[in-house]
């Protein structure tokens, strides 16, 4: 199911500042040579995390899931004076593109990118965040949720990507080999009834919470 119609997304897509010239060739070449493009944030929810990143001013980013850079540089361009984006990506594949697209943004200094598992790398960061971006695999999401939660700052803020997961978090009936909804749903409902974060869903592109850390 697609959230939003299409001519709305077009709509929405026209009436959005363009994109850098990086974050455009970024996305251009992901789409030659992904075998699943659309897992980039593209530019509306790309313009949308730079400008969170930009309001926030944050000194530290993590990322969960870089893939080929399109949202960390998108959130490095938010980033504050001497501001720092960690970024944790599985695929070592990905390592030379994305250090050159890194290069190529001017932002080297700036993107601090591992290859390995999150789910081991999040607990050895002894850096608190102001931001950080879940979008790697749904089926960690919780996991993920709560090692960031250890990392951020009171005051400080999540976003989780594809929350609302095509729509099918409304299915009444989900196969138990659904995994990715099932873990979808199981981390909106986490969310939901954290009493230590307020949070707001957002219908941007797949769907988007944002969740600020109160306590
Ligand atoms: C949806 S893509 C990220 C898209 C990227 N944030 C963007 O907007 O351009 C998810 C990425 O998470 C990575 N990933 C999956 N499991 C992971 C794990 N356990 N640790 C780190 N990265 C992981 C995948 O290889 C994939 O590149």
């Amino acid at each position: 199911m697609q959230i939003t119609d299409a001519g709305i997304e077009q709509y929405i897509d026209q009436h959005t500042s363009p994109a850098s010239g990086i974050l455009h060739k970024i996305e251009r070449e992901t789409y030659v040579k992904s075998i699943y493009p659309r897992m980039l944030s593209g530019k509306v929810q790309g313009k949308f995390l730079r400008m969170v990143s930009n309001m926030i001013k944050p000194t530290n980013i993590l990322e969960v899931g870089t893939f080929t850079g399109y949202s960390a540089v998108s959130l490095a361009e938010g980033l504050g004076n001497n501001g720092r984006l960690y970024t944790i990506e599985i695929n070592e594949e990905l390592k030379l593109q994305n250090e050159a697209y890194f290069e190529e943004a001017d932002m080297a200094d700036k993107i601090v990118a591992y290859f390995g598992n999150a789910l081991d790398i999040i607990p050895q960061l002894g850096i608190q965040f102001d931001l950080v971006f879940i979008d790697a695999d749904k089926i960690n999401y919780c996991r993920y949720y709560e090692l960031c939660m250890d990392k951020v700052k009171t005051g400080g803020f999540i976003l989780a990507d594809n929350v609302l997961w095509s729509g099918k978090v409304l299915m009444e009936k989900i196969s138990k080999t659904d995994k990715d909804t099932l873990a979808v749903k199981k981390f909106n409902e986490l969310v939901q009834n954290d009493k230590r974060v307020e949070n707001v869903m957002i219908p941007l592109r797949d769907g988007l919470t944002l969740i600020q850390k109160i306590c």
